[in-house]
């Protein structure tokens, strides 16, 4: 809490040092970590993220003549780029011909404007203050996206169900920023809840709240600080497989696929096919698994089972890189004695971050002893926190 207290000040700040007065409308979204269940959203199964204590703010006020701005614009800061960028706020909007920070901005007004009628909103101006760390695959960009949708209800009034403001979201996310993402990471930053791990079910998208208030546990971030770049050919590549192998198999997305089906089917599938499938597969029946066992409170099984999340990212989809397998490793050698439970690269892949279950007194040791040992062997310092299931994007003043 107190992190988010110095961030909103942080935010109230640079809005009155760039426009002179305070905010009106103040809203924010977080990041989210995914627990289990990666690249199984767009295959319709099951993923198993949470928010983060990590959030996007955004301060805004209606725009005066002393701020200059053309009819039909808004002027957004963001305090992690140099320029401020002018959006349109009504007539015809398209996506820009290359992606830019301000595009994600844009892509979700577009969407608001044209879905919700009710929606309003005249010219405003506006700062972007956030501390989700940009390309760690903790989900900076639908944070931001679902910021924008959370103002734009605090400036209209407009009460947008949850589930349409994450698709909206989404859209803005595959025209805009040209990234065919899944659905996982704005629905969790849209409806993630204080205290609760989030089973999403990405088929009909219905959801189970898993409570995780235990104070004994804690969920450890550690960030590779290799960036990751989704919007090169990766991401598309292994959604476009999944496709290609499940209507070879006959069957409308791999969720419908078993892993007696996909054996039985071998011969139908190139190699690579046949191993992007076992990933998916299996990593669906491992993040219902996976609730189960936190459920029951087997930790260790929870734990185990994130193992084997990594080792077939690494392996069978191959969206790992080696400074996350180091991260893994070096979590495991801990192991259960020195109060490690299970650990893995969470997100898109390819850097980014590694999420692990561990004993919260033995918090310390832990993140002093892979801290050293990443360093020793990469040469980088990681950045690790530690955070509890937070609340998903809500408005802060209106
Ligand atoms: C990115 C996408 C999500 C999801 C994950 C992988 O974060 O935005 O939709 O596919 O990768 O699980």
């Amino acid at each position: 809490m107190f992190e988010f207290q110095k961030l909103l000040q942080e935010a109230k700040d640079a809005f009155q040092k760039n426009f002179h007065r305070d905010p009106k409308w103040i809203v924010t979204a977080p990041g989210r970590v995914n627990v289990i269940g990666e690249h199984t959203d767009y295959n319709e199964g099951f993923v198993f993220p949470m928010a983060i204590e990590r959030n996007v703010i955004i301060c805004a006020a209606p725009a005066g003549p002393e701020d200059k701005i053309p009819a039909g614009m808004a002027k957004v800061f963001s305090t992690a780029k140099k320029n401020p960028a002018l959006v349109k706020v009504s007539g015809e909007i398209h996506p820009g011909p290359r992606v830019d920070w301000f595009e994600y901005v844009q892509g979700v007004i577009a969407g608001y404007l044209a879905e919700n009628p009710s929606v309003e909103v005249g010219p405003f101006v506006a700062v972007i203050h956030a501390n989700v760390p940009l390309g760690a695959a903790l989900s900076s960009s639908a944070a931001l996206e679902v910021a924008v949708g959370t103002l734009l209800e605090a400036i209209s009034g407009a009460n947008v169900d949850p589930v349409r403001k994450a698709l909206i979201c989404q859209h803005a996310e595959h025209e805009y920023a040209k990234m065919p993402c899944g659905i996982m990471d704005q629905f969790i930053s849209a409806m993630g809840e204080k205290d609760h791990i989030m089973l999403l079910d990405c088929r009909d998208y219905s959801t189970k709240l898993v409570p995780f208030t235990t104070p004994d546990l804690s969920i450890l971030i550690i960030n590779s600080r290799v960036k990751h770049q989704l919007s090169g050919s990766e991401y598309p590549e292994r959604r476009a497989a999944c496709f290609d192998s499940a209507k070879i198999l006959g069957a409308k997305t791999l969720r419908e696929v078993t892993m007696e089906q996909l054996e039985a089917n071998k011969d139908k599938l190139t190699e690579v096919q046949y191993r992007r499938t076992r990933h998916v597969v299996g990593e669906i029946k491992r993040t219902t698994d996976a609730v189960a066992a936190i459920e029951a409170g087997n930790y260790e099984l929870m734990g185990q089972l994130m193992y084997e999340s990594h080792d077939s990212m690494r392996d069978d989809f191959e969206i790992s890189c080696k400074e996350l397998d180091i991260l893994v490793e070096e979590a495991k050698k801990i192991g259960l004695a020195g109060g490690v439970y299970g650990s893995r690269m969470t997100g898109g892949g390819f850097g980014g971050c590694t999420v692990s279950l561990i004993q919260t007194s033995k918090m310390d040791s832990i993140m002093e002893t892979i801290r050293k040992n990443y360093k020793a062997q990469t040469g980088i310092d990681p950045d690790l926190f530690v955070t509890r299931p937070a609340q998903g994007a809500h408005i802060v003043q209106k």
